[in-house]
């Protein structure tokens, strides 16, 4: 397949003086080196796309890159034989917009080590409306279960629930047979968590939990976005020997608690760190987001979709705590 000599990309320069993101024509030559050349379809916004995007976090450890941590699409040239033109693959996290050109471009250069092929069950859309977020989700789950955590044990909580990984943490629960609890700063959003499953929604300006190190256990496991004094909290009403997996900072990211939870009710913390995952777990985990965890609900946690153009207006919305589910980006499909 014939690709142009430029394209249209969302390139970030991140340097200590200048700061500036947008829209410029690139060439092949100037993405990272890979052996697999995508012509993009999809992307999507992460939370961590809207600290890179607006410079309010530092992500990129080089300047320029193309932002975007996600990307699916169609390959249009391989050197490595285990990839063919006109496969569908997906890749999220793995350096992109971090330390290698991400998915914010009309084509994408990626090292065929992380490029996965399309899960069946899945279509590049919903593979993206998953995204990091879904793949983050399931990966908690994955570590919690890897760690003991069963449905039999009770209801597992998801703070940051309107989030993107919130939403989908809560379908994905729902469908791996656990009773899924909600904690959201947006009670309006209340019947749609329901709808995803959520059996119970609960205020976070609400939360009432005492100070001691250990108050009254009240859930199985957690899954948490916003960390800070909701991680801490958590760690005092965790049922014994639950797992707590702690995948964000929406809230910041300081944690002060005790060993209590730990050395008492053998509370387990379990660090998700989705973007160095390593591939046969990314394999996994993939398989099961495309089969019996695949999100029952992706059409309606698609809350938007954008063109590349449109990118720089969702971020500050993102990094406001505004964020209501997955936000879509399309770039050819
Ligand atoms: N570890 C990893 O590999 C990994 C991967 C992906 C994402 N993350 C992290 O996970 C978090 C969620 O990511 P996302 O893409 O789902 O972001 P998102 O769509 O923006 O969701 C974040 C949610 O957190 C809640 N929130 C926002 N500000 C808050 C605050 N000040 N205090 C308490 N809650 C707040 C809001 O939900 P409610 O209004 O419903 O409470 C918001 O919708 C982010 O911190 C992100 O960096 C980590």
């Amino acid at each position: 397949m014939t690709m142009p000599d430029n394209f249209r990309a969302f390139r970030i320069h991140a340097d200590r003086e200048d700061y500036r993101a947008g829209i410029e024509d690139v060439s092949l030559d100037d993405l990272s080196p890979g052996e697999v050349v995508v012509r993009t379809a999809w992307s999507s916004v992460n939370y961590k796309d809207a600290l890179a995007g607006t410079g309010k976090g530092r992500i990129l450890r080089r300047s320029p890159l193309v932002g975007g941590i996600d990307v699916a699409g169609h390959v249009v040239a391989s050197t490595d034989p285990a990839f063919r033109e006109g496969d569908a693959v997906l890749c999220t996290g793995c350096g992109l917009s971090e330390t290698r050109d991400g998915g914010y471009a009309e084509y994408a250069r990626l090292e065929s080590r992380w490029a996965l092929p399309l899960p069946a069950g899945l279509d590049l859309r919903e593979a993206m409306i998953l995204g990091t977020a879904g793949f983050t989700a399931a990966l908690s789950l994955h570590r919690m279960e890897q760690n003991g955590q069963t449905p039999e044990m009770g209801p597992v909580v998801v703070t940051g629930a309107t989030g993107g990984v919130g939403m989908l943490a809560i379908d994905i629960l729902t469908r791996a047979g656990y009773e899924a609890h909600a904690i959201t700063g947006k009670m309006d959003r209340l019947d749609f968590l329901k709808l995803l499953g959520a059996r119970q929604v609960i205020s976070r300006r609400e939360l009432h939990w005492g100070q001691r190190p250990l108050e009254t256990a009240t859930w199985a496991g957690a899954i948490d976005n916003v960390g800070d004094e909701m991680l801490a909290g958590l760690t005092r009403v965790i049922q014994p020997y639950g797992n707590i997996a702690s995948c964000g900072l929406a809230g910041g990211h300081s944690l002060a608690t005790t060993v209590m939870p730990f050395i008492i009710r053998g509370v387990s913390l379990l660090g998700i760190a989705s973007a160095g995952t390593a591939r046969h777990i990314r394999d996994a985990v993939w398989q099961r987001l495309g089969s019996d965890w695949k999100p029952a609900n992706l059409d309606g946690i698609c809350t938007k979709t954008v063109t590349l153009d449109e990118l720089g207006g969702v971020f500050d919305t993102m990094l406001d705590g505004g964020s209501f589910g997955r936000t879509l980006v399309q770039v050819a499909a």
